[in-house]
């Protein structure tokens, strides 16, 4: 490239940098998300012959609640009442905003019977959960005010801690930052012959980030900057509530970790610098007890840690905070950060306390760390229906358009490889589409054909990124985009959520160049267990094996970075009869 258009194009990308948004030209997604935006109808009947063991009436509807000082602040608040069932089933957070604690059995039959006052559609969504599609609540399901969303479910899952949230399309992200979630707990009979810490010595821990005004109102993303990114808000809320202290015996503790954050990514680790000692994650228990430095919680994924206190003398205070790390953003977003750019005055990736445990009890006696936890299959590429066709999950991020499989939500049908046959196993693979995103955002290649491209370093992602013209003046790199003409392609991690049954992580490779900043988070990324939603970090491609059980149906999979989710980071499986029989 020509010497003198460099400094220009410098300025370009610094500028863009700045007002990423503030392009001539509409971004695609604006116009991608007014279209398919969740509209109501979705109101159905109960099945009389479908006889409950647990019956809830859950509601959404707005309400104020004391966060702060002074006036209260305006939130969407998931309440609950149970009809039929034991009363452990409902376990209210005392002052706060989240739902109440949905706490069920294996095995049970449950019905949920969803209403909501809010002025627009919604739809709530167990996250985690393996049932119907029809009991998935997906967006096409979404109700409006004085319609009532029917869920009747059996409860398939192993032992784990789960989430129900809103998921009408393009109203996502700033339902759940009003205050729409929850936790839901299953328990099951491996789980329970363990003796794991519980009632008081086992602490849901839901984080959420949440900027406020100066009369306590939320602060919702402002511009289209923040909702590139992803909105992070420059206060930690723990459970719902500021300032996050707890008051703990000297033993053992069980922590039902949940990142429940929009866009913020959390670099968990112990202020003494001990290991986080991790017995689950979000599909449940893990085999064995592991120990790692740290630990990223990505949104819309779950941890389940052993705290031991015992030993501790009192007084003694233990924070869990997050340490610094680098990469999961836009690196010029971040070497600009301040200014309007990061928006939060407290960066993702910068260093702050979350929870602060503080022994205030003496006792003798506490649970141990069981050795062995669970078991389960492991599963196998030689189990697979698709060994040599992974089916691709293909990350594009640029300015104009924040995509899955080369189409956002809601256009283009279910592509070939998005029909998949019920009760098989699939290999998957996620990886950055930097192909794509340098046309201007057409596809130049199926992302089937980007996989079966030959790759250098074992991906096509760095291969094309080698291309991306850039490189060979230098600089461009630095900063971890590429640069297209005309615009910008950001490289920066997505939490991945598949709905429906957990998969297992089989391999995470990491693209050249990327490797520094990568280095701030890899010990942390845990590819054990059951996962339902996995960080891909930048120049990263990840395969997992995932089961399609039991049910046919549309099951979706998107970014949990909810802004992303949004502007349509979201596509859909089919799940579809094997051989020729009908849908
Ligand atoms: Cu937690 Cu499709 O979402
Ligand atoms: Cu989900
Ligand atoms: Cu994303």
């Amino acid at each position: 490239m020509d010497q003198k258009l460099r400094p220009a194009r410098r300025r370009f990308l610094e500028h863009s940098a700045l007002g990423l948004l503030g392009l001539a030209t509409a971004p695609s997604w604006l116009s991608a998300m007014e279209m398919p935006f969740s509209k109501g109808g979705g109101g159905n009947q109960p099945n009389p012959s479908f006889k409950p063991d647990v019956e809830l009436e859950l509601i959404a509807r707005e309400e104020g609640v004391s966060i702060l000082d002074g006036p209260k602040t305006q939130v969407l608040r998931y309440t609950a009442r149970l009809i039929t069932g034991p009363k452990e089933v409902l376990t209210e957070l005392p002052g706060s905003y989240l739902g109440p604690l949905i706490r069920l059995q294996q095995g049970q039959k449950v019905r949920i019977q969803f209403r909501h006052d809010l002025s627009e559609p919604t739809i709530t969504h167990w996250h985690g959960l393996h049932v119907p599609a029809e009991m998935d609540g997906h967006p096409h399901q979404a109700i409006s005010k004085g319609e009532t969303r029917v869920y009747e479910f059996e409860v398939l899952n192993r032992a784990g801690f789960h989430i129900y949230h809103p998921h009408p399309h393009g109203a996502t992200a700033s339902q759940v930052y009003s205050g729409l979630a929850g936790g839901l707990i299953i328990h099951d009979p491996e789980e329970a012959k363990l003796g794991l810490p519980s009632g008081d010595y086992e602490i849901p821990l839901v984080l959420q980030d949440r900027s406020f005004d100066r009369n306590n109102q939320l602060v919702y993303a402002s511009n289209m900057h923040e909702r590139m990114l992803g909105f992070a808000g420059d206060q930690i809320l723990v459970n719902g509530r500021l300032g996050g202290g707890i008051e703990v015996a000297s033993r053992a503790y069980r922590l039902r970790i949940m990142n429940g954050s929009n866009a913020r990514i959390f670099k968990l680790g112990w202020s003494d610098g001990s290991n986080v000692i991790v017995i689950g994650v979000d599909g449940g228990l893990l085999e064995a007890p592991e120990r790692y430095p740290y630990v990223m919680l990505a949104p819309g994924e779950r941890l389940d840690v052993w705290a031991d206190f015992s030993g501790q003398s009192l007084g003694t205070v233990l924070t869990l905070g997050s340490l610094p790390f680098k990469g999961v953003l836009p690196k010029m977003a971040t070497s600009m950060g301040g200014g309007r750019m990061g928006a939060s005055k407290l960066p993702i990736g910068s260093a702050y306390p979350i929870v602060t445990f503080k022994v205030t009890q003496k006792m003798s006696d506490s649970p141990t760390l069981p050795m062995h936890l669970s078991r389960y299959q492991h599963y196998r590429l030689d189990q697979v229906m698709n060994k040599d066709r992974p089916i691709p999950i293909a990350i594009k991020e640029s300015p104009m358009a924040m995509l899955l499989n080369g189409q956002p939500y809601g256009q283009g049908g279910f592509q070939p490889f998005e029909r998949v046959p019920v009760n098989s196993l699939q290999l998957i693979e996620i990886f950055h589409d930097h192909a794509a995103a340098m046309e201007h955002g057409e596809s130049s290649v199926s992302p089937e054909e980007a996989l079966k491209k030959p790759s250098g370093m074992g991906g096509m992602g760095h291969q094309m990124m080698g291309m991306g013209g850039m490189n060979h003046e230098g600089g461009a790199r630095e900063g971890g985009m590429g640069m297209m003409d005309g615009g910008m392609m950001m490289s920066m991690a997505h939490p991945i959520h598949l709905h429906g049954q957990q998969f297992q992580v089989i391999s995470r490779t990491i693209g050249m160049g990327e490797e520094e900043s990568y280095g701030t988070v890899k010990d942390g990324l845990i590819s054990s267990g059951y996962k339902d939603t996995v960080l891909v970090m930048p120049g990263e491609r990840v395969r997992l094996i995932k089961p399609f059980n039991d049910f046919k149906g549309v099951f979706m999979y998107h970014c949990h970075n909810l802004e992303h989710e949004d502007m349509g980071m979201m596509r859909e499986f089919r799940c579809v009869a094997r051989n020729k029989e009908r849908d």
